[in-house]
């Protein structure tokens, strides 16, 4: 597909991201951006990266450059999957359908939130590309049942459950930005929405949304104030436990991953109760704050894990170079959550389109400077970690002499 001449002036996903700041208001801006607390998380999934070197294969035949890999039972073109991300309609009308189609003209899987403002039968039915429902586990057992029913029946070919977000994370500047959900004009935050008359003008202009997969509970009247943020809080279940995941990995019975695996130990219990894979990820720095970036848990993670889970990165992602790092260091594909919502603020499923297609280029152009024609040539002696930075955790205590 040619390269519509407007999008042509952004050569990244820094430049994406820029021209999305420009363009949505500031608590819509915020929201999407936005960390926890004091954002060393977010920060951090980044700039972790830079610690990393690459040493590339010197004279390897790089004529051809094959970037076909499987994950979740899928074949897809590239090893980039498109994270779950609520509400995807404030960033532009199209939302979740113009993803979905984006991700399956991209050769890439897409996973779509419980959260979502369109509903998983409509996203289902946009694309043919293989696609993923992650779900939450809520208090309500019967909601929880009908969504995994409901994506089975519409043909999602693997599930996800995130487990990282039994509450919301303390995210200062979205409350400061007076942001609500969905949209609502405050005091504090109407000057500005004027600021962004075009975005103002296309949301009024369009049908009203909701949490499509949810609308069924949220109705007004059904609770009080019409304030989907509130009833969203008391419906995420704080128990939540292995047992919980392990009766919806059964029930779902097909490929299934663990979102939100923070540690070796986790890991590991999420493959005893039958995960086929797992996201490395702390939500892109938007829950606990402090923890480490998912870069850095990769090696560690699939040391002691070996070849038998599916592991995807999930969290800073914004170059080509960064992909191939996590697969060097295990991972078989990555996920991004804030890069295609970038493209989708700019241009819709065009937007989206312009960031995989500048991820994607930039990974092969990087497979070819490193001399790695497929990914399983991409290999742990690509990474060079130039001074490790932490001891390794001993397993036993140490009992000094
Ligand atoms: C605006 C936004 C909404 C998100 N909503 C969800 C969600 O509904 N479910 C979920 O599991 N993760 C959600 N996430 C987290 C992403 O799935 C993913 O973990 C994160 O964006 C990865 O970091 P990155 O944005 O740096 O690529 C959301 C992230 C963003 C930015």
């Amino acid at each position: 597909m040619p390269l519509p001449p407007a999008l042509k002036q952004y050569l990244n996903i820094a430049d994406l991201h820029h021209e999305a700041r420009r363009r949505l208001p500031l608590p819509v801006y915020q929201y999407l951006e936005r960390g926890s607390d004091d954002e060393y998380s977010l920060r951090n999934n980044t700039s972790a990266f830079d610690h990393y070197q690459l040493q590339p294969h010197a004279l390897a035949d790089v004529s051809r450059i094959d970037t076909r890999t499987r994950v979740f039972g899928c074949e897809i073109d590239w090893p980039v999957i498109l994270a779950p991300t609520g509400m995807s309609r404030l960033f532009h009308p199209d939302g979740e359908l113009a993803v979905a189609r984006a991700a399956a003209q991209a050769g890439s899987l897409y996973c779509a939130s419980t959260f979502s403002s369109t509903d998983l039968e409509s996203i289902a039915a946009a694309s043919q590309g293989p696609k993923m429902f992650q779900v939450y586990v809520v208090t309500d057992q019967q909601l929880n049942n009908q969504l995994i029913e409901r994506a089975r029946n519409a043909g999602y070919e693997a599930m996800c459950l995130t487990v990282d977000t039994v509450v919301g994370g303390n995210r200062e500047a979205v409350a400061r930005a007076g942001m609500s959900i969905p949209p609502a004009l405050s005091l504090k935050s109407m000057l500005q929405f004027a600021a962004r008359p075009r975005w103002v003008w296309s949301y009024l202009s369009r049908p009203k949304w909701d949490l499509a997969n949810l609308s069924e509970r949220i109705r007004p009247g059904r609770n009080g104030k019409r304030d989907m943020a509130s009833y969203l809080g008391g419906l995420l279940e704080r128990r939540l436990d292995w047992t919980h995941a392990e009766r919806i990995i059964r029930q779902w019975n097909g490929p299934f991953a663990i979102k939100g695996i923070m540690s070796v130990a986790d890991a590991r219990r999420a493959r005893e109760i039958g995960a086929s894979a797992i996201f490395i990820s702390n939500h892109g720095g938007r829950q606990l704050d402090c923890t480490p970036a998912p870069i850095e848990l990769v090696a560690e993670i699939r040391a002691a894990l070996g070849a038998d889970i599916e592991i995807i990165v999930d969290g800073g992602i914004r170059r080509g170079t960064h992909i191939l790092k996590a697969l060097a260091m295990g991972a078989n594909a990555c996920s991004i959550g804030r890069p295609y919502l970038y493209g989708l603020a700019v241009a819709g499923q065009a937007g989206v389109e312009h960031a995989l297609r500048l991820l994607r280029a930039e990974l092969e152009r990087d497979m070819t400077l490193s001399g790695c024609a497929s990914i399983a040539a991409i290999t742990a002696d690509l990474v060079r970690d130039p001074a490790p930075r932490l001891r390794p955790i001993p397993t036993t205590r140490e009992v000094s002499p």
